[in-house]
């Protein structure tokens, strides 16, 4: 079964957007299978978004990572890794659907609230990156016949 990473950002958690965040992935159908609060130290911020390190935000970004506890997840079902960006929308709040997380409660593009994996290997490397395998539950929600045919 596919997963991906999610990450409430220090804005989503600040903003007491965790459970609408966490209500969304739920009432969609995926499962939740790995859940932390947790301050992010410089290195991991720099690693996860080492692919935009020559970019000009990144010092930024990472700063921001750390400024204040995350919510980081992993969310499992078919399809999810793509499902999730669309649940999450557009990187710029302004111009990302309404319904849409960041369409619905951002402003900017600096303070989007979540994080989502962008692929399936991204997803695997993120992950990996974020978590430990015994962090992880392997578990079948007893719904599932109900959500697949
Ligand atoms: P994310 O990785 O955080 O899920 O966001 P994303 O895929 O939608 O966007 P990405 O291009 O990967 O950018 C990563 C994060 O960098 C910040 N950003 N700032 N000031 C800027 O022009 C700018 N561009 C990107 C955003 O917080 C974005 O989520
Ligand atoms: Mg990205």
């Amino acid at each position: 079964m596919e997963r991906t990473f999610i990450m409430v950002k220090p804005d989503g958690v600040q903003r007491g957007l965790v459970g609408e965040v966490i209500r969304r992935f739920e009432t969609k159908g995926f499962t939740l299978i790995g859940l932390k609060l947790m301050q992010v130290s410089k290195e991991l911020a720099e690693e996860h978004y080492d692919v935009h390190k020559e970019r000009p935000f990144f010092g930024g970004l990472v700063e921001f990572i750390g400024s204040s506890p995350v919510v980081a997840m992993v969310w499992e079902g078919d399809g999810v890794v793509a499902a999730a960006r669309n649940v999450i929308g557009a990187t710029n709040p302004l111009t990302a659907a309404p319904g849409t997380i960041r369409g619905d409660y951002g402003v900017s593009i600096g303070r989007n609230l979540i994080h989502g994996s962008d692929a399936i290997e991204t997803a695997q490397r993120e992950i990996s990156l974020w978590f430990n395998e015994k962090e992880l539950a392997s578990w079948q929600p007893t719904i599932t016949p109900w959500l697949y045919e």
